[in-house]
């Protein structure tokens, strides 16, 4: 059998280029005892794999030149020699940029069936970006009802659910996102209390006017000048849950922090960082949550569904230009 993988061939400069994967096919080989083949069925795709395909390690190990390009899965076992998994269970892994994946049994997590969500579901709001929205928001700042949080990236995979999340918890939120489309949807259907385009409008005035009574909490997905005009508006003992960073991630020069950082002297600001695996352990306890608040219909969420492995490097690059409306997924094989 033949495997189509994709390869990391080249260590990207700036902006990911065509050439920096590469799609091979390869032989596909039998299983041996305790081992599962899987057949991916979608591929999670995320602004943390242009970090991966760097070289430099970071809270992973750093990917070489010839590596399968790294990426979470849902897939469904095809043959398995392994007692704790049969054919047909549907798993969610780290199972690459391919078609097929052997492994070991280890890093598996059973999707449910009959949950009445999709399957991609399960790698967007009851997956990664949902586990991350979670917990940095209600384990790392704390929300107190009838705070104002200001969310950058609000539109997307993370951002569109601590958006949500803050809303259920009281808070006033505003959302800051890069179309108009994207900002409108923010305010119909999530119901934010005000969103920023901040591509077309004036960040530092719309702040001003969306936020009278100054931030508390900032969810920061984006960096760069988008937090420091934030941080310009934060009340003393603000605090900040940084996520992300990505509008320095095609960056080949290394970023200077925030130049208003004095403020954080000044307005005696909390501001911490965090991995979603740090939280890992406590899945649970978000899946439980956001499944009611699914249930009870106060928790939206949008998947940006691509056809085909090898359109992998192309919408890898939407979550770049913004392109991408919603988690970005790509759709492998029929599920
Ligand atoms: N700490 C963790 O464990 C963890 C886990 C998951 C994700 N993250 C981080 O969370 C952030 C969001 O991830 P996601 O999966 O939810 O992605 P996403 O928001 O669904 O997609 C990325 C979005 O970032 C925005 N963007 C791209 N370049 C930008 C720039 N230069 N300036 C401002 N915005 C820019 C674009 O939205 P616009 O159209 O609005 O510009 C784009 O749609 C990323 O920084 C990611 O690395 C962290």
């Amino acid at each position: 059998m033949q495997n189509k993988q994709w390869i990391l061939n080249s260590f990207p400069v700036g902006e990911i280029q065509d050439n920096d994967l590469i799609l091979r096919d390869s032989e596909l080989n039998a299983i041996n005892d305790g081992e599962v083949l899987i057949k991916n069925i979608y591929l999670s795709l995320d602004p943390a794999n242009r970090g991966w395909m760097s070289g430099r390690a970071s809270y992973v190990d750093a990917m070489k030149i010839g590596d399968i390009m790294r990426g979470g899965t849902i897939g469904i076992i095809k043959e398995s020699k392994n007692e704790k998994y049969k054919e047909g269970q549907i798993v969610q892994y780290q199972g690459g940029w391919q078609e097929y994946c052997i492994n070991e049994g280890k890093g598996l997590r059973l999707v449910p069936q009959n949950s009445g969500l999709d399957l991609p579901s399960f790698l967007s709001v009851m997956g990664m970006p949902g586990i991350t929205a979670y917990f940095g928001l209600l384990d790392v700042l704390k929300p107190m009802e009838g705070e104002t949080l200001v969310v950058s990236g609000a539109a997307g995979a993370v951002g569109s659910i601590v958006s949500q999340i803050a809303k259920i918890k009281g808070c006033n939120v505003i959302g800051i996102a890069g179309t108009e489309e994207k900002c409108n949807w923010l305010l119909r259907d999530l119901k934010v209390d005000g969103a920023i385009n901040y591509k077309t409008e004036n960040l530092k005035d719309r702040l001003k006017d969306l936020c009278p009574n100054g931030v508390d909490m900032y969810f920061d997905n984006v960096g760069g000048e988008i937090t420091e005009a934030v941080i310009n508006r934060f009340n003393i003992g603000g605090r900040m849950s940084i996520c992300g960073q990505i509008s320095g991630y095609n960056s080949e020069t290394v970023q200077p922090g925030p130049r208003n950082w004095i403020n954080i002297l000044v307005k005696r600001l909390k501001v911490q960082g965090f991995i979603v695996f740090d939280y890992q352990s406590r899945a649970k306890e978000a899946f439980i949550d956001m499944s009611k608040w699914i249930a009870e219909g106060k928790l939206h969420h949008k998947n940006h569904i691509v056809d085909g492995l090898e359109n992998a490097v192309s919408s890898l690059k939407m979550l770049f230009s913004g392109e991408n409306k919603g988690k970005m997924i790509v759709r492998i094989a029929n599920d």
